[in-house]
Parts: C-alpha cells; sequence; structure tokens
C-alpha cells in the first residue's frame, strides 16, 4: 500500500490512471446497482405475464358445480407454458371463497391482494426455494349467484435470475472493456502530453553550465508558471553571478596591489646598499602587509555577515552599543591621535540593542576608521550613542570635507572610493556598515556633519538608527534585563 501511494506520487502518469480507475470504479458500481435492478425488473415483468396467462387459462376452467362447490379441470397445457422456460418448477393452487381449498398444493404460499386488484405478484419461498408468486381473483357464475376465487400460480426463479444475471455480466464486461480502454488512452495521452516536458528538460541538460539565457522552449500553458519560475531563477542567479565575479575580480586586485608593493621593497631591501635604504624598504612593505591586513580583515567581515544572514551565527542577543562604540572610540584614540584627531565619545548609561557583537563592533569600526582616515588633520572626531523612544541611534560626526550630497548614495556601493583618496582604502567599508545595520534591522543615512571653523564648510555625519529591542524579529523573546 504504502509502496503503492509512492509510486503513485512519483508518477504523473500512475496518479491520473489511479484517479482515472477509481471515478470510473465508483460509477462503474453505481451503474451495475441500478442495471441489475432494472435487469430483475425486466426479468420479472417478462415472466409475470407469463404467470398470470397460466392463471388465467386456470381460471377459465372453474366452473359451478350442480351442488353449489366449484370444480377446476386443470389445463396441463397452461403450466406447461412456464415449465417450458429453464429448469423452473410451477406450482398451483385454486381457493374459492374465503377458507375453502379447491385443489393444488396446499402449503403454496398465497399472496394478498388488496381489495378491488383482479392481479398480483409477490415474491416468496416454497420449499426453500425462492419463488415468484401470481394470484387471479375471480369469479365463477350460476346465473343466480356468482362464486369468489382465486387462482394461485408459482414458478421457481431459476429462469429470471439466469436472464438478470445475464444482463448483468454483459454490463460489467462492456465497462471493464471501456475501463481498460479508457485507461490505455491516458496512457498514451499522458506520454504525448509529457513529451515537451521531457524536450523542455533535454534541452536544459544539454545547456552550457554558464549558461543562463531564458529558456525559450516551447511548453504547454500549464508548465508556463513554472517555466517563467525558473527564468527569473536564472535572471536572479546571473546577477549573482554576475556580482560575484566583480567583487573576486575587485578582490584580488585589492590584495594584487599590496603584495606588489610587498615584493618591490623586498626586492629593494636585498639590494640596500645601505641600513637606512634598507630600512626604509622595510617600512613600506610593513605598511603594504597591512593594507593587506585590513583588506582580509574588510573581507572576513563580509563572510562573516554573509553567514549572519543566512542565519548560520545564531539570534541576535541583547548588546550594549553604547558600551561597545565607547570601547572601540578608546581603542582608536591612538590612531587619532597619530593622525592629529581629536577622537571624543558622548553618550551615558546603557543602550541596548538586539545584535551580533563582533559585526556591531566592525560596523562603529569602519565608521571611526573614516573619520580618521578622511577627515583631515586637526579634525573633531565625535562617535555619539543615545536612546529615543525605544531607539538606539549611533552617529560618526566629524568636520572634515564631508562627502558632497549627489555622491552619498555611490559611495555605499561595494568598492567606490573617493578619486584622490590618499589614505589606502578597498571601499568596502561604508558598504559593510550598511549590511551589518540591515542585519540589525536599522538604517543607514549620510548627512552634513560639524561645520569646520577654518573653512566653514560641512563635515560628514553617518547616522545608524536601530529599532527598539524586540523589533527586529517578530517572535524573538523581549530582552531581559541580563547581558550589556
Ligand atoms: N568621514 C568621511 N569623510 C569624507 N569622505 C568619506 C568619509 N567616509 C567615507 N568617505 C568617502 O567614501 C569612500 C568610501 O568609503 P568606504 O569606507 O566605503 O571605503 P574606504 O574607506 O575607501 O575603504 P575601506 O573602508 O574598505 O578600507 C571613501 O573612499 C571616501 O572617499
Ligand atoms: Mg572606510
Amino acid at each position: 500500500m504504502t509502496l503503492a501511494l509512492f509510486s503513485l506520487r512519483r508518477s504523473l502518469r500512475r496518479r491520473l490512471l489511479g484517479w482515472l480507475l477509481i471515478a470510473t470504479a465508483i460509477i462503474g458500481m453505481v451503474a451495475l446497482v441500478d442495471t441489475w435492478q432494472e435487469a430483475v425488473n425486466t426479468a420479472n415483468t417478462v415472466s409475470d405475464r407469463v404467470l398470470a396467462g397460466s392463471a388465467l387459462a386456470i381460471a377459465e376452467r372453474v366452473v359451478v358445480a350442480e351442488d353449489g362447490s366449484l370444480e377446476v379441470d386443470i389445463p396441463y397445457v397452461a403450466l406447461e407454458m412456464l415449465t417450458s422456460a429453464a429448469q423452473d418448477r410451477v406450482f398451483y393452487r385454486v381457493d374459492g371463497p374465503p377458507g375453502t381449498f379447491i385443489t393444488g398444493y396446499q402449503s403454496l404460499p398465497v399472496v394478498t391482494q388488496r381489495p378491488g386488484e383482479a392481479a398480483a405478484f409477490e415474491d416468496a419461498t416454497f420449499r426453500g426455494e425462492p419463488i415468484r408468486v401470481g394470484a387471479l381473483q375471480r369469479s365463477a357464475s350460476t346465473g343466480i349467484s356468482s362464486v369468489p376465487f382465486v387462482v394461485t400460480v408459482a414458478e421457481t426463479t431459476i429462469a429470471r435470475r439466469q436472464l438478470a444475471q445475464a444482463i448483468l455480466l454483459r454490463s460489467a464486461a462492456r465497462l471493464l472493456v471501456m475501463i481498460a480502454g479508457a485507461a490505455v488512452i491516458v496512457w498514451i495521452a499522458v506520454t504525448i502530453s509529457l513529451r515537451p516536458l521531457n524536450r523542455l528538460g533535454a534541452a536544459i541538460a544539454e545547456r552550457n553550465p554558464d549558461d543562463l539565457q531564458p529558456i525559450r522552449e516551447e511548453v504547454p500553458r500549464e508548465v508556463e508558471g513554472l517555466v517563467e519560475t525558473v527564468n527569473s531563477f536564472m535572471v536572479r542567479l546571473s546577477s549573482a553571478l554576475e556580482a560575484l565575479r566583480h567583487f573576486t575580480g575587485n578582490a584580488s586586485h585589492q590584495l594584487r596591489t599590496p603584495l606588489a608593493v610587498i615584493r618591490t621593497q623586498l626586492a629593494l631591501v636585498s639590494r640596500a646598499g645601505t641600513l637606512e635604504e634598507a630600512r626604509e624598504a622595510a617600512a613600506k612593505s610593513d605598511a603594504a602587509v597591512a593594507r593587506a591586513e585590513r583588506v582580509l580583515a574588510q573581507f572576513l567581515t563580509l563572510a562573516r555577515l554573509n553567514a549572519a544572514a543566512s542565519g548560520e551565527a545564531g539570534a541576535l542577543a541583547p548588546v550594549d552599543l553604547l558600551r561597545l562604540s565607547q570601547d572601540v572610540t578608546a581603542d582608536h584614540v591612538p590612531a587619532a591621535a597619530a593622525a592629529g584627531i581629536d577622537l571624543g565619545f558622548e553618550g551615558e548609561g546603557s543602550a541596548r540593542v538586539a545584535g551580533e557583537p563582533l559585526l556591531l563592533g566592525e560596523l562603529v569600526k569602519n565608521l571611526i576608521d573614516n573619520a580618521i582616515a578622511y577627515a583631515g588633520h586637526g579634525a573633531e572626531v565625535t562617535v555619539k550613542v543615545e536612546e529615543k523612544a525605544g531607539a538606539v541611534l549611533l552617529s560618526v560626526t566629524d568636520d572634515g570635507p564631508g562627502i558632497a550630497p549627489e555622491r552619498r548614495a555611490e559611495v555605499m556601493r561595494r568598492f567606490v572610493r573617493g578619486a584622490r583618496e590618499k589614505a589606502f582604502g578597498s571601499g568596502l567599508g561604508l558598504p559593510i556598515v550598511e549590511e551589518i545595520a540591515m542585519l540589525h534591522g536599522a538604517a543607514v543615512t549620510l548627512d552634513d556633519g560639524a561645520v569646520n571653523r577654518k573653512t566653514n564648510r560641512y563635515g560628514l555625519k553617518v547616522s545608524v538608527r536601530f529599532p527598539p529591542v524586540g523589533a527586529v524579529a517578530p517572535g524573538e523573546t523581549p530582552l531581559s534585563g541580563a547581558g550589556g
């Protein structure tokens, strides 16, 4: 049974056949029951007429004797009319006025006739055999008075049963042939109908693995939806592949540049005439190693982001973003001081968000890195975390050159950098910030920053607005007082 169901589920053809067979079997059963009833009725009508004929023949021989009693001279021909059919046996009885039996089989059941009814028929049993009984009510007349009598004729039902059975068998055979025919037709029809699908399958199988062109095969209308879905999936796949190719190209370029520098500087070291020259080359290659490290760190962050986005990193946990940002800011103070930048932090208490601490740390780090790298010597940079109506707002504001409003959308794209940047970078910082924010349900905006007193121009303010805790993923347990 399980096996049959299993194969039903797997084969469209078997499934269709199964449905057809079940449906025709049910309809067929109903039809057969109806045919059987009809056949029995027909057989009964035919032989009831013969029964009535025999009873009438007998009734005509009933006469009133001189003493007023009834007499009957059974015409055996009348009974032979019946016996000629099959192996059936015939019985009869004649009764006079109520209570008087005249002749025949006294134990033969009588048919209770409704008043005024001349003839009646009934199924009964006699000597353990099923019989059909017919009764005819008449009266014999003496001229003065009339004496009522009933002629009862019965017959075993072998012939009529055989007739009904023959009719039923024929119908059943016809039905079976019909079902078998329909099954063959369905089998062939399904085979033919599935051909376009096979062609479609073959066309896809023949394709080059990187051929992501939409499928143009002619398919039945029912399959068009599937093909459209596959096509739109291929479009998405090809744009994802394109993005991946683009990324790989850019990424290898990003790594090759510092490696080429390292190699050149190492060659210089080996050829250096003085210790001074060697030191200089070594310092340059050290800086290049730092760049390569930076690029790799950004890639690692992206990989971690991918894992987190696909759910491998587990659910977000409560994180005190204020403490975290404060710590990251503190870590960057020496670097900021070295670049002549005044890096400060604003914010008190705690500000909890649902998040992944390592990624949130990367987010803050990238923003502070940018401010240190691009705000310029003497700039002032403020990292601020505040809680407003449950939402947590993180901002990094500087009074450096800023980013022109029309370029702000552009710098959010991977590998996009300012044209004249002297500081090393891979153009991944802001996209990483945005992706981490998105993962936390937060939104990033770039605005004018603090006004620079010397140049009178605005710097840059990057804000990240985190939704109130508990609103990140519906259904997540609201964060308790623990953590931070
Ligand atoms: N605070 C800022 N002030 C001025 N320009 C900025 C600032 N932050 C970013 N930018 C501009 O936006 C560009 C993109 O920044 P992003 O952080 O995405 O990449 P990157 O800093 O060049 O490289 P990476 O961060 O991956 O090392 C920078 O190259 C710079 O031109
Ligand atoms: Mg950056």
